[in-house]
């Protein structure tokens, strides 16, 4: 049994936060945060439950359901609102959602082995999952620390995945290198640390590896696909991919500069901009790919419907 996509939403962090806003208290400019990342606003404030309901509310609209329609919510967040217990069922309770409720945490990459495990639950017998991606970074990011309180922002999305024969998801890979597990880290109650300029250039080949790994997989080639959905951290890293597989810039979905990096919630903000742009349409073939602490990664070609 495969998965069809019916229905998006999204939840955004209360406060739009500009990098004039941050160059207030921080010794940083628009000049540098935008040239060197490509992001100029970000959201900021609203739980991960809060936000995370926000978004999966907005889903089961866009798919003409309500929470008694769906057996089970699967949400990624690293950020979730306390450690014990997870905030799933906080999510689950708000909505209605009579099944199981669990939280993961494969960090940027959340979305995408959301994405695995929601189409596991429905190979096995569940017919509709909710998948939730819902980050509340701004509360382990440390605002005096200028090289990443400029790249984080709050935010949620997420899709009701459906049992169809017919299966959206054409590939779908997930890997993991823990011995990168010191690159970007924060212990309990901590503040988020990142080697950003090393993880930049691990990000740049993990990624490329791995969707032309889901290309070969799905047996179609870059030139077939019509939008690369990516994790929102840097737009330079997003163009550096692109320039490596051979697809034009204009093919990449780019929010990073309204969100900044918000984490499990990056892909499915991307893919509603995309919508709301017309630039998804029914057949089109779409590479969705993330990557990040762990480290972790995940790629999918998606045709869409
Ligand atoms: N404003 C002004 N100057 C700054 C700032 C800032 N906000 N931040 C750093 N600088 C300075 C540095 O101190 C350094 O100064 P120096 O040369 O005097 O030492 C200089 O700018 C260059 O710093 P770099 O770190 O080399 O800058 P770089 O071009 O690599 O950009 C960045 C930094 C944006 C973090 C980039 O490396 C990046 O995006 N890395 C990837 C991050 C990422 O993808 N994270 C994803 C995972 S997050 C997760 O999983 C939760």
């Amino acid at each position: 049994m495969g998965v069809r996509f019916a229905g998006w939403g999204v939840g955004l962090g209360h406060r739009v936060v500009t990098n004039n806003d941050l160059s207030q208290t921080l010794d940083t400019s628009d000049e540098w945060i935008s040239e060197r990342t490509g992001i100029r606003a970000r959201r900021i404030g609203g739980s991960a439950s809060e936000l995370g309901t926000t978004a999966g509310r907005a889903a089961l609209v866009d798919a003409g359901l309500v929470g008694a329609d769906i057996d089970h919510l699967v949400l990624s967040t690293t950020t979730g609102d306390r450690v014990i217990p997870g905030t799933a069922p906080l999510i689950a309770g708000e909505l209605g959602i009579p099944g199981g409720a669990m939280d993961i945490n494969a960090a940027c990459s959340g979305f995408m082995y959301g994405l695995a495990v929601a189409r596991g639950l429905i190979a096995t017998g569940a017919n509709r999952v909710l998948l939730v991606g819902a980050e509340n970074l701004s509360r382990w990011t440390d605002w005096n620390d200028r090289a990443t309180a400029v790249l984080f922002g709050d935010g949620a999305g997420a899709v009701v995945l459906e049992a169809s024969d017919d299966d959206a998801v054409k590939s779908l890979n997930l890997g993991a290198d823990g011995s990168l597990a010191d690159l970007i880290y924060a212990e309990h109650g901590g503040f988020i640390h990142m080697d950003g300029r090393e993880v930049f250039r691990r990000a740049v080949r993990i990624v490329v590896e791995s969707a032309e790994r889901a290309l070969t997989e799905a047996g179609v080639t870059i030139s077939d696909i019509s939008l690369v959905l990516a994790h929102q951290a840097n737009q330079r890293i997003l163009f550096a991919v692109a320039d490596r597989l051979g697809v034009d810039h204009g093919k990449v979905e780019v929010c990073l500069d309204s969100y900044g990096n918000t984490s499990s919630a990056s892909i499915p903000l991307a893919v509603d901009q995309a919508r709301r742009a017309g630039r998804l349409q029914s057949g089109d073939l779409v590479l969705m790919t993330g990557f990040g602490a762990g480290m972790t990664w995940a790629s999918a070609v998606v045709r869409w419907s």
